[in-house]
């Protein structure tokens, strides 16, 4: 009994862990003249696990498109606030040079994985991100050394019997897309409806994983729109209307606010 009183004040407190931020000023963006994000000024990472919600059309995917400098920016910047201090203006890099740096996201819409198999295609994922060439890889050993013990513990992890078959549904190749991501190692990951269309017992496996890197020291946000996963597995809820984020605080606090349910959630939600 005392010893896990003592066990319990030794522990490091989740919040002592210093954690990458990433900070969006002044970022717009407008696809046929139309703004769809506005962005003042707004820190992520201030919590290990951050839920980002809003409407369909609210911005989420564009915001986070442009914090990955997949989607260009009309204007403003993007820095990575490091762990370390010092930081990494994101809005000037290239979007393959994002993973190198430890910000990572998963994908919304899926669209790889149908030309090579699940182990090829996840091999090709980590050895682009050193900026290997792709076409060195069936040579390259190292790539295939260093990772391949992860890659099946991810792969058996997530029930996928035959690495050596293509992803066939969308669930799989949302899994793959999550695995991908982990093998990256990301210090800042960026979730975007990542249990969407999966069977419950995967959505557990997923927040498992989402947990542990966060326990670990990595920064999370995730958009769902399956809010029991937001309720259950966020530190701090943002929620996001007509371009920007109008609302942030913990999820009970945001679950109960009015403007978000009017806007959001309706009446007599869960
Ligand atoms: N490439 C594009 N070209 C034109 N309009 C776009 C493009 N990408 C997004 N939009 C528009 O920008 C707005 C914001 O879209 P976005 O996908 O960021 O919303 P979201 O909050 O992720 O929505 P959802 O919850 O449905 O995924 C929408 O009106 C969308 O139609
Ligand atoms: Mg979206």
């Amino acid at each position: 009994m005392v010893a896990d009183v003592v066990g319990a004040e030794a522990a490091v407190p989740a919040e002592a862990v210093t954690r990458p931020r990433i900070r969006v000023q002044g970022a717009v963006k407008s696809f046929s003249g139309r703004v769809v994000v506005d962005v003042d000024d707004l820190v992520l990472g201030d919590r290990p696990i951050q839920g980002l919600i809003g409407p369909n059309g609210a911005g989420k995917t564009t915001l986070m498109r442009m914090i990955m400098h997949s989607t260009s920016l009309d204007r403003g910047r993007i820095a990575l606030l490091l762990a370390s201090g010092g930081e990494v203006a994101l809005s000037a890099l290239p979007p393959n040079r994002m993973a190198g740096h430890g910000v990572v996201k998963s994908n919304q819409v899926i669209m790889d994985f149908d030309k090579l198999t699940i182990w090829d295609s996840l091999l090709l994922a980590v050895a682009e991100a050193r900026y290997e060439q792709p076409h060195r890889i069936a040579s390259e050993r190292t790539v295939f050394d260093r990772h391949e013990g992860q890659i099946r513990e991810y792969l058996e992890y997530f029930g996928f019997a035959d690495p050596a078959a293509f992803a066939m549904s969308a669930g799989e190749k949302k899994l793959l897309d999550i695995v991908r991501c982990l093998l990256l190692r990301p210090t800042f990951l960026l979730l975007d409806e990542p249990t969407a269309g999966l069977p419950e017992e995967l959505t557990e496996k997923v927040m498992a994983v989402v947990r542990d890197l966060a326990a670990g020291g990595t920064s999370v946000v995730i958009v769902e729109h399956d809010l029991n996963v937001i309720w259950s597995l966020c530190d701090e809820v943002l929620f996001m209307a007509e371009g920007s984020v109008i609302l942030r605080g913990d999820p009970q606090a945001i679950r109960e606010n009015r403007t978000v349910v009017e806007k959001y959630l309706g009446e007599g939600h869960v």
